[in-house]
């Protein structure tokens, strides 16, 4: 099936979704049952469903050994936790990406209103819950934006997780996936216009439109993610 094909099959609003080979939501809610539900999804004011948090667990798990994860768009830590419990047997690395609680004003001016800035989480709260996990060491949480972050960036990344600013999504994509290793997945929330935001969703049908960059293209409720043809 071809990305545009893909594409229209997945944001039909037309009926149940049923098993296709590209939206296996039996093989999706599954993984959400065994590993989305490790976290307590309200303590960590997170905001990801228990099948989205079950395929990241998933996907985490599949990076290649002392593989490089990053996450733009951190929040209060829920998806990362995903990310270090799933990449625990790869000892991979996680950098996050997030203002946090940072220059309040500074976030006003820039925020998509998709996140209340009342009571953001600290770096320091989020690190907190990495070295419960026993992931300090793993973990690197970077307390600044991506489209700044990216600029002195020079590492090759195994999957590429965005969930950061939703008016910024396609720059997101079109500045950090060049440094996802041919093979290495890109997965963007909030991407399904039934179940995220129908600007994201036009940016991800746009950024993953050409065939022969990007392949195995799966749709997890609100995530769209894909595979970085090789070269
Ligand atoms: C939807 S929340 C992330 C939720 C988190 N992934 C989870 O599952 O719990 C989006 C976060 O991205 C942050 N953010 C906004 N602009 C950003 C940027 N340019 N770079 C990195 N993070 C950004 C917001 O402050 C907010 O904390």
């Amino acid at each position: 099936m071809s990305n545009a094909a893909f594409f229209e099959r997945a944001y039909t609003t037309k009926g149940p979704k049923v098993i296709y080979g590209f939206s296996r939501p039996l093989y999706h809610n599954l993984m959400g049952i065994l590993h989305g539900r490790q976290f307590d999804k309200m303590g960590f004011g997170g905001m990801i469903r228990h099948t989205e948090a079950g395929m990241l667990y998933k996907w985490a798990s599949q990076v290649p050994a002392n593989g490089t994860i990053v996450e733009i768009g951190c929040y209060g830590g829920l998806s990362t936790s995903y990310l270090v419990r799933g990449s625990e047997a790869q000892s991979a690395k996680i950098i996050s990406i997030d203002p946090f609680n940072s220059d309040l004003e500074k976030q006003t001016a820039l925020t998509d209103d998709c996140v209340s800035l009342d009571n953001k989480p600290t770096k320091e709260l989020v690190a907190e819950r990495m070295a419960a996990l026993g992931a300090a060491d793993r973990v690197e949480l970077i307390e600044g934006y991506s489209q700044e972050v990216v600029k002195d960036w020079d590492r090759p990344i195994d999957f590429l997780w965005i969930d950061g600013n939703h008016d910024q999504a396609y720059q997101d994509f079109m500045e950090w996936t060049p440094f996802l290793n041919p093979g290495g997945r890109v997965g963007i929330h909030d991407a399904h216009p039934r179940y995220g935001y129908p600007q994201v969703a036009d940016d991800v049908q746009k950024a993953l439109d050409d065939d022969a960059q990007w392949t195995d293209l799966e749709h997890v409720k609100s995530i769209i993610c894909a595979i970085k043809r090789p070269a």
